[in-house]
């Protein structure tokens, strides 16, 4: 069985539920699909604990970190920038500071394995491009993506869990919430990109931290309850993150 979790965004308490809900689990590998850092209080702490996942794709916060960011509003390119001030931290030996930049410059953008595509966006753009539900009714956009993958696609970034599917020959698209499908989905050879949500900012309305287990052909979303008031508190006491992405943590938006 594999975890496939996503989207961490620097919140710890978010990711320590997930991790402990993983290990009551037979788990034998945990997969990321990148966004490690970004928005939230501990970005140090959660590199440290994605580094133990067999693989960990890059994600387009991750690349802000280490790059010049492009295409942040001004809060997200903000906390990108006390994220970058946070790994280079003078209280730190040099040796974990420089373990933890390698780290991310080493985080290749996809993953394929048994004819699934891991990606953090989506297979036309791994970094970059977001598929939301609502696009099932961009035939164009569904047709070029679904065209690139194989069988499967696992996917995040947009923060918001479910199933796409097809429906042929009418080339009709369909996305299915967790909580449509009792959080379970089983794979059945027909193409489908599967978006696993995010751990440390959920934005389907539910707040809990989300991550998806793979047990051959089943999917399970899971849901995890976790202490947001402590990652609430820690992003308002950080001027340089905006109170509103503790608050948005709430309502899961
Ligand atoms: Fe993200």
């Amino acid at each position: 069985m594999i975890a496939l979790i996503s989207d961490i965004h620097s919140n710890l308490e978010g990711l320590n539920a997930v991790l402990d809900d993983i290990q009551k689990q037979s788990v034998e590998t945990i997969y990321c699909l990148g966004d490690i850092v970004g928005y939230g209080p501990n970005p140090r702490e959660c590199i440290d604990l994605v580094m133990q996942c067999k693989v960990c794709l890059l994600g387009n916060h991750d690349q802000g970190a280490m790059f010049d960011p492009d295409g942040f509003n001004p809060p997200a390119e903000r906390a990108i920038f006390w994220t970058r001030a946070q790994l280079e931290s003078p209280g730190e030996s040099s040796q974990k500071k420089e373990a933890r930049w390698e780290f991310l410059a080493e985080r290749p953008r996809t993953f394929k394995e048994n004819s699934i595509l891991y990606v953090h966006g989506s297979a036309r753009n791994p970094l970059n491009e977001y598929v939301f539900p609502e696009d099932i009714y961009n035939q164009r956009k569904m047709d070029r993506i679904f065209a690139l993958v194989e069988k499967y696609c696992f996917q995040g970034h947009t923060h918001v869990p479910g199933v796409f599917t097809e429906s042929l020959p009418e080339d009709m698209y369909q996305f299915h919430a967790p909580d449509e499908i009792d959080y379970v989905w089983k794979l059945n050879g027909r193409k489908t990109l599967i978006n696993v949500g995010s751990v440390g900012q959920p934005r389907d309305g539910d707040w809990r931290a989300c991550y998806v287990l793979l047990d051959g052909d089943t999917i399970r979303f899971r849901r995890i309850e976790y202490d947001i008031d402590t990652t609430i508190k820690k992003i308002h006491d950080i001027p340089d993150l905006d109170n509103f992405l503790g608050d948005r943590l709430r309502d899961g938006r």
